[in-house]
Order: structure tokens, then sequence, then C-alpha cells
């Protein structure tokens, strides 16, 4: 199908916003919990404003005018840390496995060469096989693990490191 990947912004703010609820109301045993959902404010933190249009990016994913998928990266701040970022990511759970996940990937590698960064980053909770599988297939290693870092209920997982050089 015809999915379309752009660069997120002002216009889609609503969008965005309404996708995010959906997919915060979904409770994922992979996402951390928003009781109160995430407001307009926050969703407009991840479109970058034009002091931060080398360092962030909001990847959004189309079926139609239906957003459908969100990835979104940022540079790390600190000076000896600035050669790389970190991203999250979700897709609407109706597209699972149609390959929206690896072409939001695809779309941010490519920004991110363009913008000089040598490295990205990620943390994934130890049971998100789905997103594990999906990293590790797009060439992503694990690179470190920290114990029990997450409580849900009566469920404790691993927080999972995993990152690619790209430069
Ligand atoms: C993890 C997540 C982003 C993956 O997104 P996705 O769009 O399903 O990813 P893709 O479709 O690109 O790849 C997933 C699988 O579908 C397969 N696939 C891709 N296109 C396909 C197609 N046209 N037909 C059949 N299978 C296909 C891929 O090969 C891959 O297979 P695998 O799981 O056996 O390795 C999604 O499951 C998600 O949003 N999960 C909840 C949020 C979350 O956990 N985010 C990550 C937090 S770290």
């Amino acid at each position: 199908m015809g999915y379309i990947i752009k660069i997120a912004t002002d216009t889609d703010l609503d969008a965005i916003h309404g996708y995010l609820n959906f997919l915060f109301g979904l409770r994922l045993e992979g996402i951390s919990l928003r009781e109160h959902g995430i407001s307009k404010i926050e969703v407009k933190d991840f479109l970058p404003d034009n002091k931060a249009i080398n360092d962030q990016l909001c990847l959004i994913a189309l079926n139609g005018d239906d957003v459908i998928g969100c990835l979104t990266f940022s540079r790390y701040g600190k000076p000896e840390y600035r050669h790389a970022g970190n991203f999250g990511m979700s897709v609407h759970p109706d597209y699972w496995k149609n390959g929206v996940g690896g072409l939001l990937l695809e779309e941010m590698e490519k920004w991110c060469r363009k913008h000089d960064f040598l490295k990205i980053e990620l943390e994934v909770w130890s049971n998100n096989i789905d997103a594990i599988r999906l990293y590790g297939k797009n060439g992503y290693s694990n690179e470190g693990c920290r114990k029990g870092s997450i409580i849900r209920g009566s469920n404790t997982y691993d927080l999972l490191l995993m990152g690619k050089w790209i430069g």
C-alpha cells in the first residue's frame, strides 16, 4: 500500500495529537503509561522550531489524511554526545506488519546522515519482541541492558539499549 512518510509541521499538530492520544489509550505493554494522555503543548515540543531544525525530527506516516505512525528523534545536548541522538516510534496497530515501521526508520536514517549524525540510539522494553526484531533487522545492535528498570503491575522488564553507527 502507498503510505507516505513526511516530516511533520505545525499543520499536522491536531492529527498527531489525536493519533498519540489514541495510542496511549491502548496502554501497550511497551510504552510508558500516560494516564492523562498527551497535551498539544507536549506534541508541539516534538516539532522542531527554527533553532532545533538540525537537532530534532518528527516524522509521521500517513494513509491518506490519517496519521498511522509517528517517530520522534532528538540530538543529545551535551557537547561530547552531540554526534548521536535517540528516538521513539509507534505505528497504529491496524497497520502493524505492513512495513510502515521500516519506512519510518529508513527516513530517519536518511535525515540523520544528512545532518551529520554518527550514531542512533534507542531504548526498548525487553518484552517488546516486535520492536526488538524490527530494530535488529534494520541493523541496530544490543549495547546493554538495565535490569528490572520497568515495573508495570506485576510485571518487571529490563530496558534494552540498542544502537546503530551510521557515520
Ligand atoms: C514496533 C512497531 C513500531 C513495528 O511497526 P511495524 O509497522 O509493524 O513494522 P514493520 O511492518 O516495518 O515490520 C514488522 C514486521 O512486519 C514484516 N512486514 C513488513 N512489511 C510486510 C508486508 N507487506 N507483509 C507482511 N509482513 C510485512 C516485517 O518483515 C517485520 O517482520 P518480523 O516481525 O517477522 O520481523 C509496532 O509494532 C508498534 O508501533 N508497536 C507499539 C509501539 C512500540 O512498541 N514502539 C516501540 C517502542 S521502543
